[in-house]
Formats: structure tokens, C-alpha cells, sequence
């Protein structure tokens, strides 16, 4: 087991290829926003209790009536194939035996069935909507069979953020074979093997199945994947609840003004997120726009965050400013490249481990009761610093 996250990070880096490592970590244009999300963590300041009876710490809290271990979720994040052979079976996995729900990605690369059948444990959707809406629906019915119990819909992805180093390195979906993808697998051979072992480039296998094509046509399923539906508006909320008949969450928030038009729209909870800093540039970070967003909402709508968080302090920072979890991005992948199963695993621990010590040494053992008080008092000025 390695100390930290940022460990689990340079050994993804050296054992991933090039462009599967960039894809991963790079944010949009200059990284302005990623850097931000992790500025605002940084930024933040604890204000211990002492003395406190700290000898039993309670990690869980409840998310929509559900117990879960820790206030994390393994969160949805696209094309895992590229990591290690059936990503989602393996993140699923450890997201149960951590105790936390795992949310797979429209643009995952093992089946929706597979994942079911993988784990018996508490999985959401998320949803991007294509231009033909038949496959949304679709994928919605699939998961519902499957036992899913809530639906996010992700908006910040009406096309895709400027990524330079995919511009690069070449980088698109189904991967391209060119003379530097060469140089960068000859390269890398333990991850060539393990990627010819999947039987090559990963694939869009929802998508393609969804819409109704052979899972071999990879490179149709990757067109239909850049085919957002990009007139989608709060009044197609209605039309989820109709294919869908558990909580629904929108992700991707950034704003009290859309906060409060999601709570008019009959959502159940939303995300704040800029999407790990990957789609708008100098957007803000969502711990920034985390305490007016609570301010407007109390506690009439579930709100969860992403975007930056590496530490089990960060996970208490958030709690502590009113969200009731965490979604994880890039830190479990880090885990799935530096070591497949195990890796993920030692990276759940690592951020329970961390977010047990935080909540001792705050003085305050029980996860479900972190409030501002936490905080010093000058937290909102710290955040206006950025
Ligand atoms: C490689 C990668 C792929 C992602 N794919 C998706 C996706 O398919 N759907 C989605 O809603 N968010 C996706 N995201 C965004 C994450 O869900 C999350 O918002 C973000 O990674 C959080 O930031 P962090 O990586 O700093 O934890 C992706 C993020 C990464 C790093």
C-alpha cells in the first residue's frame, strides 16, 4: 500500500501510455480550473474542538434513506477500458466493499449487465442525452432492470471541452492507430498486453448496444457518443421521470440562479461540479459556489460536489460546507492504473483512513453532524481569495 493518493497517481503515470495517462488527468485549455479545484481545498482552514470524547468515529451518513460507509461515491467517469480490463466490474467491486454506491458512466466500456452481475451493490446511472432520445430511453431501461436505483443526468457536456494534449497526442475514440500511438505502446508493454487481452481499443458497448448496432461497430457507437442532444432544457426533467422511476440528480451545477431552477423542476439532488476541470475554462471551482448554493437551498434539495478532492480532509472540507457526499473522479482510476483491484481498494482506504483521523482530530467523530463550525470562521473570504 502506498502512503498517499498522489502516489497511486505517478505509478498510473508511469504505467499507463502517454495518451491514456493524459486523457485521464488533463483538464481543458490552460488547466486554470483544475488547478482552482485544488486551490480551493488548500485554501480552506479547520477550527478543531479539543478534548472531545473521540474514542468511537462514525464514518457513514445517509443518502436518500440509504446508509452508505463514508460520504464518498465512486463517480462516473468514461472510457475505464483504457486502465485496466473490465474497469467497471473492478470499481464497482470496490465501491461495494468500501460501502459506497458506484455511478457508471453512459460512456462505459463493459455493459450495463455485466456490472449488475458483477456486484450486489448500490449502482446509479449516468445519463448523457444523444440526439436520438430512443437511446437514452433505452439505456434508462437496461439500468432499470438492472436494479439502479438513481438517475444523474450530466449538462456540462453538450460538446466537449477543449483538451489539448488529446489534440496531441491524436487521441479520439475507437483509438487510432498512427506512429506515435506505436512509439507510445511499444513503450509501455505491460499495459499493451493487458489492453490485447480486453481484445484491443475499448469500446462504447452501451452506447452501440442501445442504439442497436453490433458491439463491433465501435466507430459508429463513438459518433453517437459525440451527438449530444444540445437542445435539452429543465422541462425534459418531465421526460426523465417518465423512463425513470427513481431520485433524480443533476450534475454539473455551478450557480445559486440553476440550483434553485433545479429545485423548481422537481429534481432530487444535484452536483456541483466544473466536471474535474475538464470541460470550461476559468470556471469555479464548486466548493466556491458551495456555501451561497446551500444558503439558497438549506436543506430542501441532497447536494453533492466533486471536482479536486485527493484527501480524506478534503472530503470533511465539503461536508462540512453543507454537502452531504463527495463524488470521486480521477482518484480511484489513479488506482485502477497503478494496480487494477487492489489499487482501487488501497484508495478507498487511504481517503476512509484520512477522513477518520480528520473527523478525530477535529473533535468531531460523527461524519453526519460536520457543519461550519469546523471551519475557521473566515472561510467564505478564504474561498473569495481564489
Ligand atoms: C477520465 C475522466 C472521464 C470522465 N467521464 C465522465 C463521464 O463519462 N460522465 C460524467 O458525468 N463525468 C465524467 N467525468 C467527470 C467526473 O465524473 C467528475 O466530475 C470529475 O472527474 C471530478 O473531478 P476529479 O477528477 O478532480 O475528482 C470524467 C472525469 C474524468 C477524469
Amino acid at each position: 500500500m502506498l502512503p498517499a493518493i498522489k502516489d497511486y497517481r505517478e505509478l498510473a503515470r508511469q504505467r499507463l501510455s502517454r495518451f491514456a495517462f493524459d486523457y485521464l488527468e488533463g483538464g481543458a485549455e490552460d488547466g486554470r480550473t483544475l488547478a482552482r479545484n485544488r486551490e480551493a481545498y488548500e485554501q480552506l482552514l479547520f477550527s478543531p474542538r479539543i478534548l472531545k470524547d473521540v474514542a468511537h468515529v462514525d464514518a457513514s451518513i445517509e443518502i436518500f434513506g440509504n446508509r452508505q460507509g463514508m460520504p464518498v461515491l465512486v463517480g462516473p467517469t468514461g472510457l475505464n477500458g483504457l486502465y485496466w480490463p473490465r474497469a467497471e466490474e473492478v470499481l464497482a467491486q470496490a465501491a461495494h466493499a468500501a460501502g459506497v454506491p458506484f455511478i457508471m458512466s453512459t460512456a462505459s466500456t463493459s455493459l450495463i449487465e455485466d456490472v449488475r452481475a458483477a456486484t450486489s451493490g448500490e449502482l446509479w446511472l449516468q445519463l448523457y442525452v444523444q440526439q436520438d432520445r430512443s437511446i437514452a430511453e433505452d439505456i434508462m431501461r437496461r439500468a432499470q432492470a438492472c436494479g439502479f436505483t438513481t438517475l444523474m443526468l450530466t449538462v456540462d457536456t453538450t460538446v466537449h471541452g477543449k483538451r489539448d494534449h488529446d489534440v496531441r497526442n491524436g487521441f479520439r475514440m475507437p483509438v487510432p492507430f498512427t506512429p506515435r500511438l506505436f512509439v507510445d505502446l511499444v513503450t509501455h508493454p505491460r499495459w499493451c498486453a493487458r489492453m490485447l487481452r480486453q481484445g484491443g481499443s475499448p469500446q462504447l458497448v452501451n452506447l452501440a448496444r442501445s442504439s442497436g448496432m453490433p458491439g463491433s461497430l465501435a466507430r459508429q457507437a463513438a459518433a453517437i457518443s459525440r451527438q449530444m442532444n444540445l437542445s435539452l432544457g429543465w422541462a425534459d426533467i418531465a421526460w426523465l421521470r417518465d423512463h425513470w422511476r427513481g431520485k433524480v440528480i443533476v450534475k454539473g451545477v455551478l450557480s445559486v440562479e440553476d440550483a434553485l431552477d433545479a429545485r423548481a423542476h422537481g429534481v432530487d439532488g444535484i452536483v456541483l461540479s466544473n466536471h474535474g476541470g475538464r470541460q470550461l475554462e476559468s470556471a469555479p471551482s464548486p466548493l466556491e459556489v458551495l456555501p451561497s448554493v446551500m444558503d439558497a437551498l438549506g436543506d430542501s434539495l441532497t447536494v453533492l460536489v466533486d471536482s479536486g478532492v485527493r484527501r480524506g480532509s478534503d472530503v470533511a472540507k465539503a461536508c462540512a460546507l453543507g454537502a452531504k457526499a463527495v463524488l470521486l473522479g480521477r482518484a480511484p482510476l489513479y488506482g485502477l492504473a497503478a494496480s487494477g483491484p487492489r489499487g482501487v481498494a488501497e484508495v478507498l482506504g487511504i481517503l476512509r483512513e484520512e477522513f477518520e483521523i480528520t473527523l478525530r482530530l477535529l473533535g468531531r467523530p460523527v461524519a453526519g453532524s460536520l457543519d461550519a463550525s469546523a471551519l475557521s470562521p473566515d472561510y467564505r473570504e478564504r474561498l473569495g481569495r481564489l
